[in-house]
């Protein structure tokens, strides 16, 4: 009982979800944008709220909906500390600026994009986890099915890749706090994920398997995609605020 006690409420997520969203054509912000009528950062949030490990999420929001983004997400995140700060420029000063408002106490932090809105919970406590098993940095990844191949600025292929080394990356990214931290503080150049970052810092990385449900909402076709995933979901009544 303690032990499992202990398990719990030891994680902060950060939830960068300040990007415009142009690939998904014009809109409001695509954090914000519906998906079976409900914005996709409020599904993000309730799956990551349904993971028992989670005891802080701090979102970064579109700098003008920062107040309209916390009363959208109180509902969803009951018995959890929810803080929302401004994002930044690109998704790496979001996460920075999420990072910076962690308060004192969870020594994990996942960083989680709002567009994988629905993740399961189970990943992000697979994630958690790993790093509370020892690993500095946890990825979540898919194997990846299509032939890769380098092409030059002509379009001409260069050479082709070999897939077994390969992995598609998703997240929650899981780190130990201090690693995350250091890794910002140290980055040079903009990175589209954390565990970019932390490599840089010659941290190894761990990977976990991740989940197809865990896809990245990005061009319209993907919504597709999502609206079917969410009419196959196996328990909606777990996913209530
Ligand atoms: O489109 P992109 O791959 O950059 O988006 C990944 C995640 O980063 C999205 O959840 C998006 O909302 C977020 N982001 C952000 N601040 C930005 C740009 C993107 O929080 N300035």
């Amino acid at each position: 009982m303690t032990a499992h006690l202990q398990q719990r409420g030891d994680v902060a997520v950060l939830v960068p979800a300040a990007g415009a969203g142009v690939r998904l054509g014009p809109g409001a912000p695509k954090a914000l944008r519906l998906l079976g009528g409900i914005p996709l950062l409020v599904h993000a949030v309730r799956r990551l709220a349904g993971a028992p490990s989670v005891a802080v999420i701090v979102v970064a929001a579109p700098p003008d909906d920062v107040d309209a983004v916390r009363d959208l997400l109180a509902p969803a995140v009951a018995g959890l500390l929810l803080i929302v700060v401004p994002g930044g420029g690109d998704r790496q000063a979001s996460v920075a600026a999420a990072l910076a408002a962690v308060p004192a106490g969870p020594q994990i932090v996942l960083v989680h994009d709002a567009a994988r809105a629905l993740t399961p919970a189970d990943l992000v406590e697979s994630v958690a986890a790993a790093v509370r098993a020892g690993a500095e940095a946890v990825i979540p990844v898919l194997p990846v099915v299509d032939t890769i191949k380098t092409v030059d600025a002509d379009e001409t292929v260069l050479a082709t890749v070999d897939r077994s080394t390969l992995r598609a990356v998703q997240t929650p990214q899981g780190f130990r706090r201090d690693v995350l931290a250091a890794a910002h503080v140290a980055a040079a150049d903009p990175h589209t994920d954390d565990a970019g970052l932390v490599e840089k810092l010659g941290v190894p990385v761990v990977c976990v398997p991740g989940s197809e449900r865990a896809l990245k909402i990005t061009r319209p076709f993907d919504l597709v995609i999502a609206e079917h995933l969410l009419g196959t979901e196996p328990s909606p009544r777990t996913l209530l605020p």
